[in-house]
């Protein structure tokens, strides 16, 4: 009983420290991207494809290190928004990357 307790906190703990898809939405990130379709944003889709197999290259745009490759033409949109990205932890931004790329 103790074990299972312990494995429930410890997997309970894992998911709040590192939940990609609650960052994505606790920050605001849904409101300009949508799964399949572009709106404002592009698609996780279409951003998921651009960055297949460059997840490094992903955490360093969201760490405002890296250049557009999707849509550079509406880069000065997307640009402010990493002011909210940025200074995550690497855990974090490792769990926001592997959500946006699960859309490909
Ligand atoms: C106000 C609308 C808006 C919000 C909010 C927004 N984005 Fe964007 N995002 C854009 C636009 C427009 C682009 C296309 C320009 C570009 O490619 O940088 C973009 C592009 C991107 C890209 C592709 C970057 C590339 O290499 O081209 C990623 C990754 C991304 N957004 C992640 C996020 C995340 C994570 C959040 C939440 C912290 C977020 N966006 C919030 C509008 C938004």
């Amino acid at each position: 009983m103790k074990k299972v307790l312990l494995a429930v906190f410890v997997a309970g703990g894992l998911a709040f420290s590192a939940d990609g898809a609650a960052i994505f939405k606790s920050k605001g990130c849904a409101s300009c991207h949508q799964p399949t379709a572009d709106t404002v944003g592009p698609s996780l889709k279409k951003i998921a494809q651009a960055y297949a197999g460059k997840k490094a290259d992903l955490i360093k745009f969201l760490k405002g290190q890296g250049k557009a490759i999707v849509d550079p033409a509406k880069e000065a949109i997307m640009r402010p928004q990493l002011t909210m990205t940025k200074n995550l932890p690497q855990e974090q931004l490792e769990a926001l990357a592997d959500y946006i790329l699960k859309y490909k």
